[in-house]
């Protein structure tokens, strides 16, 4: 943690009183949600995000008898090859502007060889409106990592930079405009895989504020009383306990307002695709997960459990807050196609190189050819196709 006299003015600004805009949970969790309903043709994961309807009917998204919503990954159907396994891609139908504060609380998330779960925020233009990722890790991944997504001119603080965070910047990735965004990765315990669970689940804050974007995490143990004292129906006024956050992005190094607008929330689940399916990235940790080494092969043909028996997000609650004043708009439609900014960390040098065997299962709706080509262009060109 880099701590200095300048802590102080963040201390002060975030000393906000929040109201609650939107409590989602329980029975009435997925009202106010829109399903993607295509194949993941953002970061071409071997995935059917199914509609509404369909992830009901599958219980890929239901309420549970613990009152708590559940998203998964189809772990009872035997995938045949060249086929997609269903998942669920959510997003709000509400968008949250600068002045919010959005909190959500888990008991599990998805992980496993070929598992790619992510909660973040966007807008209607990729990247032009920005992109928050605030849960976002691969495979086996031992913690989870945060990142922003804008144009050119955003940045993380550089080294001797003032900011106050407690994660670990990549010193590489200071730039929010690159492929990978700007990087922060969790240096507290249990923020991913098992961990996670074991300790009873944990809780992430995001403040998106004129001041800068904060991304708070805690284990169970550790969330603030001011948090687990909140009610769906109360406000959060009280910052003071939260301590440094894990992230840090503050507005003296990204001009807040102009490389955001107003953010949705996604919740989605993805498998190999270009992030946790390259073989940089799969390969350390996972390539003896099967016969033959590959993402797809090995993992999403053929039964689902046990392979996906951890593929699945159960939450308690998500809540929209905002500082006053503003509220929810209207999600305007995009002037052109909306893209997805994953980040892929280290993975951008090998996004040149020839699409390898692992691409050509990517399944049903697309060739191999088209995938090759994507991966040829680059990830950066790739994104906004
Ligand atoms: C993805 O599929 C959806 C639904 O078919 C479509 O509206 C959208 O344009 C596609 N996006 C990309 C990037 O191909
Ligand atoms: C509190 O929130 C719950 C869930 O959103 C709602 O059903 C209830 O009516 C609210 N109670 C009050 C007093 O506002
Ligand atoms: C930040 O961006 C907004 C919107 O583009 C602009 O009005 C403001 O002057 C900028 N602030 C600084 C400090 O550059
Ligand atoms: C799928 O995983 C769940 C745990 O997430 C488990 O309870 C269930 O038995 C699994 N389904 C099958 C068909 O094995």
């Amino acid at each position: 943690m880099r701590r200095n006299m300048f802590s102080l003015l963040w201390f002060l600004g975030a000393a906000s009183a929040y109201d609650l805009v939107h409590d989602y949970s329980g029975e009435s969790f997925f009202d106010g949600w829109d399903f993607y309903g295509s194949w993941d043709n953002l970061t071409l994961g071997d995935v059917w995000w199914l509609d509404r309807q369909d992830a009901m009917q599958q219980g890929l998204a239901q309420v549970n008898s613990a009152g708590r919503a559940v998203l998964k990954v189809d772990n009872s159907s035997n995938v045949a090859y060249n086929q997609k396994r269903n998942s669920v891609r959510i997003t709000t139908q509400a968008s949250y502007g600068v002045g919010s504060l959005w909190i959500i609380d888990l008991v599990h998330i998805p992980y496993g060889c070929s598992v790619w779960p992510a909660f973040w925020t966007k807008g209607p233009l990729w990247p032009n409106d920005g992109e928050i990722d605030i849960i976002e890790a691969v495979n086996v991944m031992p913690n989870n990592q945060m990142a922003l997504h804008t144009l050119p001119g955003c940045f993380h603080p550089g080294p001797g930079q003032p900011n106050v965070e407690s994660g670990a910047p990549n010193e590489a990735d200071l730039d929010c405009s690159i492929a990978a965004g700007c990087v922060v990765a969790e240096t507290k315990p249990n923020s991913f895989l098992t961990g996670f669970a074991e300790a009873g689940g944990g809780v992430w804050a995001t403040q998106f504020d004129v001041s800068g974007v904060y991304i708070w995490f805690w284990s169970r143990p550790d969330v603030p009383a001011s948090i687990t004292h909140a009610t769906a129906n109360s406000s959060i006024t009280d910052l003071s306990q939260w301590g440094a956050p894990s992230a840090s992005y503050p507005a003296s190094s990204c001009n807040i307002t102009e490389f955001f607008t107003a953010q949705q929330l996604v919740l989605d689940i993805t498998l190999c695709g270009n992030w946790a399916g390259i073989p940089p990235v799969y390969d350390p940790t996972c390539a003896s997960q099967g016969p033959t080494g590959l993402c797809y092969n090995d993992n999403v043909v053929g039964p689902g459990s046990p392979k996906y028996d951890n593929a699945y997000f159960e939450i308690n609650y998500v809540r929209a807050y905002t500082t006053g004043g503003a509220v929810p708009t209207p999600t305007p439609t995009p002037t052109t196609q909306t893209g997805d900014g994953y980040a892929v960390p280290g993975a951008s040098s090998s996004t040149t190189s020839s699409p390898s065997a692992n691409y050509a299962g990517a399944g049903a709706g697309i060739g191999c050819g088209v995938v090759g080509v994507a991966v040829a262009l680059g990830l950066g060109v790739m994104l906004v196709l």
